[in-house]
């Protein structure tokens, strides 16, 4: 990494200190804009078509017509991470609806914002170190997931107001992540993670129904399961499902998986699924190049 970080923003590579958008930006104003946090191992966007794919259905449901094609959005990354001297790394992608005349109704007219940032993020595989320094702690908390019918889940927009409170919530507790559950009572999932656990010999997640993001690290984990065998099951279920499971983890982008302590004071902890899945989980990452 350079000593001084280089972003990229609107087309320009700027020094860190002066990567700046307007304050009239509606990505500030309202949190009108897209975003996707990617990692980047040995040069290469993990899952980028993945990534790109759910940035451009977030961008559709906002009704933010960039006009940048996928090639010119990854070309961006890529002058970001050349600029910077990386090859490990964490990105972070926001389309913006930029500024725009008027008050809150868009403009279908749109002058994206657009914003790379990067950071150095040395990846795990087999023989490095996770990210995190030690199993997750889970805690449900009282606020809700925002139901689809007033944001759908599957938007990953700037706004994470959802996912502030639930973790001003844990406060001083011993947890570091937060369960959300739905309007009915029914696990959804974590701040910013998706939430799995093994019961009965099945590996099971919440359905996207649930509400939940459709998360990239949790579609892999579930190819992964397929493909070796394990049962299976998207559903709906309770906090106590989670509590007394024989195993649980999490997973986004940066964690990859992340193996849970416990669950509202309760000892979960992981076992050999949740061996197994991180096993290969870094066999793919590997064989990326
Ligand atoms: N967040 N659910 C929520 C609410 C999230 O914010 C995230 C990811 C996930 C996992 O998605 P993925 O596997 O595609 O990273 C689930 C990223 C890491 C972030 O907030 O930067």
């Amino acid at each position: 990494m350079t000593d001084v970080p280089l972003y990229h923003v609107d087309g320009e590579l700027v020094p860190a200190a002066e990567a700046t958008v307007s304050v009239r930006d509606r990505g500030f104003l309202y949190g009108d804009a897209a975003f996707e946090t990617i990692r980047v191992y040995g040069s290469t966007p993990f899952e980028w078509d993945a990534h790109v794919d759910r940035l451009r259905a977030t961008c559709d449901l906002l009704a933010i017509d960039h006009r940048l094609s996928d090639a010119d959005l990854r070309s961006r990354v890529e002058e970001t991470l050349d600029a910077n001297d990386l090859a490990d790394a964490y990105v972070r992608l926001s389309v913006t609806r930029g500024v725009q005349p008027g008050k809150l109704t868009p403009d279908p007219d749109v002058d994206p914002t657009v914003v790379v940032i990067v950071s150095e993020l040395p990846r795990g595989g087999r023989e490095g170190r996770p990210v995190w320094d030690a199993p997750a702690t889970l805690q449900t908390v009282k606020t809700r997931r925002v139901p689809d019918r007033s944001i759908p889940a599957r938007a990953k927009t700037h706004n994470y107001l959802n996912g502030v409170l639930a973790r001003l919530e844990l406060g001083v507790s011993d947890a570091d992540e937060a369960l959300l559950l739905n309007a009915d009572g029914r696990i959804t999932e974590g701040a910013t993670s998706n939430v799995f656990f093994v019961a009965d010999d099945a590996l099971r997640t919440p359905n996207l129904d649930s509400p939940v993001l459709p998360g990239i690290t949790r579609s892999v984990v579930l190819d992964l399961a397929r493909e070796e065998g394990i049962p299976v099951e998207e559903g709906s279920y309770a906090p106590g499902d989670l509590r007394r499971a024989d195993e649980a983890f999490l997973t986004n982008t940066t964690w990859e998986l992340r193996p849970v302590a416990r669950v509202d004071g309760i000892a979960v902890g992981d076992g050999p699924v949740t061996a197994l899945l991180s096993r290969l989980f870094d066999e793919r990452v590997e064989a990326l190049y």
